[in-house]
């Protein structure tokens, strides 16, 4: 008799501790988020790979082959236009395509590694600009991966309850720091001005909206991608007595090479990480949108990966590199073209300077 009562009690407690592990797990992730209204905004101003090869030695042959771009877009100086203003205008269309309110966001967090000052970041700038009253503001400084970095942090905040809505920009002012002159021609054809947003909000059915995100860095090669100038390493008093127009550290230096061969590697890792996260494989994927660093990048990544075109969307072509912005730019036009319908996977993966790269899966 007592056998039976002790099995009856560990029975009891064994189903408790179930019952609340269960309790706890679903209390920990109530909602998910998704992506409620995407926008974008680029300069008017096109810049060609001919226009280029009048200010320097290059010519659309060598661009368009080793990196695929025809043409992108640069802010005309003395237009007023920047960082934080691009934003404004991705951002507004982002809300509008959402329905929801400037006054409804709970959270900025802006994307940027071309800040408009070098502090405060550019989120409070387009927090005052938008009139959003003292909602908090938060920049993320990780470059080509700063949206999907911007996602994640997004992601969390609503997972845990604390957020409802999330206002997340990407926003680059890249051709005011560019050497357009043959020496600086690896860097400066490349990359291009403009800006994206997404609107993030709470959603009940977890089975909507971001599954996971997968998100990885690598300091060791933080010099490899990056530019020295301005900064506490050559603190302005240094910057101002021995300014050297040839001093290439003022401008964004590239070991090209090294940059694409790690990106290969990395983008192969961190999307099979998600698929594997998900229980997917490569043909449940309706739409694959590579952070546009560079064509070569996303066709090897597509073959890697056997994707059909469809399933593939790239920009590049017609913005450059656009850094933190290339994703919600291309996500943006993507949805806009009616290629993101609901209940599609959608597969964002990006690498970049830091290193850092990552990825995340969403159920449109
Ligand atoms: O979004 C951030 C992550 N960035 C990336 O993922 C970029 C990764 N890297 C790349 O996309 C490529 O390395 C580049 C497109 C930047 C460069 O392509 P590459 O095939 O690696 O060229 P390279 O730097 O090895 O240069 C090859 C040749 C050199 O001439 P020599 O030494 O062979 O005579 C360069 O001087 O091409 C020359 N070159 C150019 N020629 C015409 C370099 N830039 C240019 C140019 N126009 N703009």
């Amino acid at each position: 008799m007592f056998e039976g009562a002790s099995w009856l009690l560990h029975l009891l407690f064994f189903t408790t501790k179930y019952i609340s592990f269960i309790v706890f797990s679903i209390s920990l992730n109530m909602y998910n988020s998704r992506i409620a209204g995407l926008g974008h905004y680029v300069p008017e101003n096109v810049v060609t790979n001919d226009d280029l090869s009048k200010l320097m030695d290059t010519n659309d042959e060598w661009i368009t082959e080793r990196t695929g771009i025809k043409e992108r877009r640069v802010i005309q100086k003395d237009s007023g236009e920047g960082t934080a203003t691009m934003g404004v205008k991705a951002a507004e269309m982002a809300l509008k395509r959402a329905e929801i309110s400037k006054d409804d966001i709970d959270l900025v967090i802006f994307a940027t590694l071309s800040p408009d000052l070098y502090f405060p970041g550019s989120g409070v700038l387009l927090q005052d600009l938008m009139g959003m009253g003292t909602c908090p503001a938060l920049d993320i400084r990780n470059q080509c991966s700063g949206f999907i970095y911007g996602l994640s942090v997004a992601d969390q905040f609503i997972k845990t309850g604390m957020y409802k809505n999330v206002l997340l920009v990407g926003s680059e002012y890249h051709s005011g720091g560019m050497d357009f002159t043959t020496r600086g021609r690896t860097v400066s054809v490349i990359f291009g001005d403009g800006a994206g947003a997404a609107v993030l909000t709470r959603e009940e059915d977890t089975t909507k909206g971001i599954q996971s995100t997968h998100l990885y860095s690598e300091g060791k090669y933080a010099e490899e991608l990056a530019i020295i100038g301005p900064s506490t390493k050559r603190w302005i008093p240094e910057i101002v007595s021995d300014y050297d127009e040839d001093d290439m550290r003022y401008h964004p230096y590239m070991n090209g090479q090294l940059v694409f061969k790690n990106a290969v590697v990395r983008f192969s890792e961190v999307i099979l990480e998600a698929l594997q996260k998900n229980g997917k494989t490569n043909s449940d994927i309706d739409l694959f949108i590579p952070h546009q660093a560079n064509l070569r990048i996303a066709q090897f990544v597509q073959k890697k990966f056997h994707l059909r075109d469809d399933q593939v969307y790239n920009n590049i072509m017609r913005y450059g590199n656009t850094t933190a912005a290339s994703i919600p730019i291309a996500l943006s036009e993507a949805w806009g073209e009616g290629k993101i319908k609901p209940y599609d996977t959608v597969l964002l993966a990006a690498f970049g300077s830091g290193f850092t790269w990552g990825s995340a899966l969403i159920h449109w």
